[in-house]
């Protein structure tokens, strides 16, 4: 593609969203609403990105991040959108190629309409293309006038638009291209409409009364779909949402009920892997090859190896579960845990900061925190590491092969040694040597005929 630089408005405070937050920091699955067409332009390697902030500047700024081709111009008073265009083409210089204009709050754009709209501008040799879109329902948007031989003419907003003009069914879509010669119009814009903001839809009359070459192009209504309430917000959501669905069964996922499932843009997921109803995927996840995700789990910023089972109702966060693990019903993996190979972790099992080597087991009720677990260790139902002593955490290492009976509290730190046994309902407080037998509980007695007596004396009163 041919050098262009390109301007993204989103200084405005987004009023009819009714919120602090300003409107392009809303999140979209996981993302601020801005990410999605920074990122579609991004793709198309301009020469330099500006984005316009004013409102909250400051979190924008630190949503969007920096990188070398991007700039932010801020916007001290949001006047329009026509001002928003002149501050954000201020530090670019004097801009000498074609000009990518768009506003932020279009979080359906895809990278593909945008190319397509720049071909547009140049095989028509446009000074000015605008996108537009035909809708049944135009309210809110900025009506394409058209002369009588049908050539764009102008744009009138709605809320400056006459009866007739509110009938008209082709409306701006706020994506536009401009050869730089269009930016010198910028200042002849005067705010006189009933909003008294600078309009950059101005530029459309301003443009074809100089002789200007304008052109609109038809692009499809779902990309430039604008959010403006808190319901096209969700609806743009839910667009996405299925749109990255999508994406994923045409690379061979199975969604089994796409409506349910929530999987965020830069998740990657493998092929022949079965997503069951009610999963999220959160943030920079991936998922390998043949897995299965069963019905209610939740995966944030985390990796899930080939052919790993994560059963119903778990919560995975920034952990690893490795190839041919299977995990849960009902287990939380909490921020650092890392299952190593063919790892099972099983009901009601919490897991934090704990490392399983190849083939540990721990199936039923355990906690297991600051540990770290050797290939092969059985850790029996309703074992304890009691990481925690009130002020520091402490560090449980158990040898490989080692079996830890069912109750037992592993009081940190503390080592077990290679091959080592705990005894069942062990309170562990001290170090056990390789190939021992560890147990602390009180021995057993029984009393014979202990029933009987007591009934006797019962029976006496
Ligand atoms: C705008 C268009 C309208 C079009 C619609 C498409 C104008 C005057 N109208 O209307 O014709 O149909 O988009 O969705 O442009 N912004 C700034 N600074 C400002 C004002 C706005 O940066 O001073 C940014 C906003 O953050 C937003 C974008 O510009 O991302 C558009 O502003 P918005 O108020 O949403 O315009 P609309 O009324 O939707
Ligand atoms: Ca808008």
């Amino acid at each position: 593609m041919k050098e262009f630089v390109s301007v993204i408005m989103a200084a405005g405070l987004g009023t009819r969203m009714k919120s602090d937050r300003a409107k392009v920091l809303h999140p979209v699955l996981g993302k601020p609403m801005l990410y999605f067409p920074l990122q579609a332009v991004r793709a198309l390697r301009p020469k330099a990105i500006s984005v316009v902030v004013g409102h909250q500047a400051e979190r924008v700024r630190e949503a969007m991040g920096t990188d070398p081709g991007l700039v932010y111009a801020l916007q001290k008073e949001q006047k329009g959108t026509a001002d928003a265009l002149k501050a954000g083409v201020a530090p670019l210089g004097k801009v000498r190629s074609t000009l990518l204009v768009l506003n932020g709050d279009m979080p359906l754009i895809r990278t593909e309409t945008l190319k397509a709209l720049i071909a547009f501008h140049r095989r028509q040799k446009n000074a000015l293309t605008l996108s537009s879109f035909i809708t049944p329902d135009p309210t809110g948007y900025g009506r394409v006038l058209r002369d009588d031989r049908d050539r764009v003419s102008g744009i009138v907003e709605q809320k400056d638009a006459t009866t007739d003009q509110l009938r008209i069914p082709e409306v701006n879509g706020g994506l536009y291209v401009m050869e730089p010669g269009v930016l010198d119009l910028l200042s002849q814009i005067r705010p006189a409409n009933r909003a008294g903001e600078y309009y950059l839809t101005d530029i459309v009359g301003l443009s074809v009364s100089e002789g200007l070459k304008v052109g609109a192009c038809l692009v499809e209504e779902e990309d430039l779909r604008g959010v403006n309430s808190r319901k096209e917000l969700a609806e743009a959501a839910g667009i996405l949402r299925m749109r990255i669905l999508e994406g994923l069964m045409a690379d061979g996922v199975s969604v089994m009920q796409p409506g349910s499932v929530f999987i965020e843009p830069e998740v990657k997921v493998g092929r022949d892997t079965f997503i069951y109803p009610n999963v999220v995927i959160e943030g920079r996840s991936r998922i390998g090859a043949g897995c299965h995700i069963f019905p209610g789990v939740r995966i944030v910023n985390s990796k899930v190896e080939d052919g790993a089972v994560v059963k119903d109702g778990c919560v995975i966060e920034d952990s690893r579960i490795g190839p041919g693990c299977s995990v849960g019903p009902f287990a939380h993996l909490r921020p650092g845990s890392v299952l190593k190979k063919d790892v099972k972790v099983g009901n009601f099992v919490e897991l934090k900061k704990a490392v399983l080597r190849d083939g540990a087991k721990a199936s039923h009720l355990s906690y297991l925190g600051d540990a770290e677990i050797g290939r092969g260790v059985n850790i029996g139902a309703g074992t304890i590491t009691c990481n925690y002593d009130g002020t520091h955490k402490h560090q449980t290492v158990i040898g490989e092969g080692v079996f830890i009976g069912s109750d037992t509290q592993l009081v940190a730190p503390v080592k077990v040694g290679k091959g080592a046994y705990v005894g069942a309902g062990s309170t562990i407080t001290g170090d056990v040597p390789a190939g021992s037998l560890a147990l602390t509980r009180v021995r057993q007695r029984n009393i014979e005929g202990w029933v009987k007596k007591r009934a006797l004396v019962k029976g006496k009163k």
